[in-house]
């Protein structure tokens, strides 16, 4: 099943945006993750509902090791985006 994020999208950042304490850090990592990943991966809450691992170290470590290899070369870059895509794991 093909789920269509893309319009919802904006309302999520928008909402996020409003409530977020940290406006600053949490745009920053928004433009981080659209920079390197949202052309690809439209929705950024289905990516992080398919992380592995049952806590979140392990998803981190597990994304950090997988993002070495795919589409991210920056070290920083990739510490911001897997900080920001396990964050999306934790309600
Ligand atoms: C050029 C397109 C492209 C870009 C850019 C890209 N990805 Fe991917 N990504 C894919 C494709 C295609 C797959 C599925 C095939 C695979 O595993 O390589 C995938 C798979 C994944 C998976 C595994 C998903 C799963 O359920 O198995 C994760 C996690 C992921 N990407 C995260 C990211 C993150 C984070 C970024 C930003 C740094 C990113 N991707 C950038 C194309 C992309």
């Amino acid at each position: 099943m093909k789920i269509r994020c893309e319009h919802i999208f904006p309302i999520v950042l928008a909402a996020l945006t409003l409530t977020s304490v940290d406006i600053s850090v949490g745009f920053a990592t928004e433009a981080t993750f659209k920079m390197y990943c949202a052309k690809c991966h439209g929705c950024v809450g289905r990516l992080a509902r398919n992380l592995k691992g049952d806590t979140s170290n392990e998803r981190a470590a597990a994304l950090s090791k997988f993002l070495e290899d795919h589409n991210v070369d920056d070290p920083v870059a990739r510490t911001t985006i897997v900080k920001y895509l396990v964050e999306q794991t934790v309600s």
